[in-house]
């Protein structure tokens, strides 16, 4: 019997997965990876057994999430179009690595999981499975079964007896992990339809956020966020809390429409709430420490690694090189950030760090100043000389 381990995530259609395998002659091994979406419920295992699988294995990936996805990314700053900070994208490779790990382990000569044709996750497994060992058959139930439907599925699912969580079902399709919470389908389908309340699933909507601010500061060591108020915090723990508190003031929401790999735009809701606070901790960091040559070339880097994490080419060559670049302008990286949390907005307040690059008495415009203006004079001759007396005019009627 063909064994096949397929990446299970205890919801609809990843438990008609397993079930579709199962009929199909596979001996089915169901593998859930924890990255903080919440513990695999003893529900979610059941339900795996019941609709055939033959074992379920738990990886917590939490610890190696963080420290190995989300840091190297934070200290990227890779958002994708400017927006979107790579929650859902950052996991997949890490689940795809464990995946084929498993099917090692258990010598299976194939692997399996439940993403649809259309989207971006897809990709994101696969490619890395690829990566990782090309001679393994990669099986995607969803893309090739014959439900039209959601309620073909539903349909399916009572038939063979899987209990589904018909209470719990939401019209959305929601992936959840440390780094953030990606909310798409249903009413947001339609771009110009605003999400309702219901699509708050981490954090508060404005309308519930705390009255009063709150104050929080990050430490950071070499770009590694290492300390919360004072206190030094592993990277879960530390994740976590931030996200406690983001939730409460509603910050790290983006709805926006973003270009999938397979070409079509999309419309989704994300939310990333102690992922927003550390960017802009570490930007903010960055920019105290980084000379200007340094924080520019940073930032068109971000973009690249930002399509690199989306696109799934997370183990490649590219994505290699860019970290030594990275870990490189990290070295001065250390200090803290004040921050403070009010009413879905996250703004920073204070730096400091034994870096900083800021001089007051350059700086300052009181009585301490040692700044030498008359030097600005010569400067500015040289700097505008090459455009002297050259206004260029875009000519009437040529655009
Ligand atoms: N569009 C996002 C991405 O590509 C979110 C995907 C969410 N996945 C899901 N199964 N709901 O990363």
């Amino acid at each position: 019997m063909k064994t096949v381990v397929l990446a299970y995530s205890g919801g609809l259609d990843t438990s008609v997965c397993v079930k579709w395998l199962a009929e199909r002659g596979y001996r089915v091994v169901a593998f859930m990876a924890d990255v903080g979406q919440g513990e695999p419920s003893t529900a979610a295992i059941r339900r795996a057994k019941i609709a055939g699988a033959d074992s379920v294995i738990i990886r917590d990936l939490r610890q190696e999430f963080v420290t190995d996805f989300c840091w190297p990314a934070l200290k990227a700053h890779a958002v994708y179009e400017g927006a979107y900070l790579l929650a859902t994208a950052l996991s997949r490779p890490l689940i795809a690595k464990h995946l084929v790990a498993v099917a090692h382990r258990l010598k299976a000569k194939a692997i399996a999981h439940g993403c649809t044709g259309k989207g971006n996750d897809q990709v994101r497994f696969e490619v890395t499975a690829r990566i990782l060992d090309p001679s393994l058959q990669i099986i995607a139930p969803v893309r090739e079964w014959e439900f039209r439907s959601r309620e073909e599925e539903v349909e399916y699912a009572l038939r063979h007896r899987i209990p589904i969580e018909v209470s719990k079902r939401s019209p959305y399709s929601i992936d959840q992990n440390l780094w953030g919470t990606s909310i798409e389908a249903g009413v947001l389908e339609d771009p110009w339809t605003e999400p309702p309340e219901e699509t708050y699933r981490s954090i508060r909507s404005p309308r519930r956020t705390s009255s009063q601010p709150t104050a929080v500061t990050i430490g950071f060591a070499k770009g590694n966020p290492i300390s919360l108020n004072g206190e030094r915090l592993k990277a879960v723990p530390l994740v976590e809390r931030l996200n406690r508190l983001g939730a409460l003031h509603g910050v790290g929401r983006c709805d926006m429409i973003e270009s999938r790999v397979v070409g079509i735009k999309s419309r989704e809701v994300y939310e990333s709430p102690a992922g927003t606070i550390l960017l802009g901790a570490h930007q903010e960091l960055e920019r105290l420490v980084l000379d200007r040559q340094l924080f520019q070339m940073k930032q068109t880097l971000g973009i690249k690694y930002a399509e690199l994490v989306y696109g799934g080419l997370w183990f490649t060559p590219l994505k290699t090189a860019l970290d030594a670049f990275i870990d490189e302008t990290q070295r001065t990286v250390t200090g803290e950030v004040r921050l403070k949390l009010f009413k879905g907005t996250c703004q920073v307040v204070g730096r400091r760090s034994p870096h900083s690059l800021y001089r007051e008495h350059l700086a300052t415009y009181s009585a301490k100043d040692r700044f030498d203006p008359r030097a600005s004079t010569g400067f500015i001759k040289l700097f505008g000389l090459p455009y002297e007396g050259k206004m260029w005019k875009v000519e009437d009627g040529k655009r």
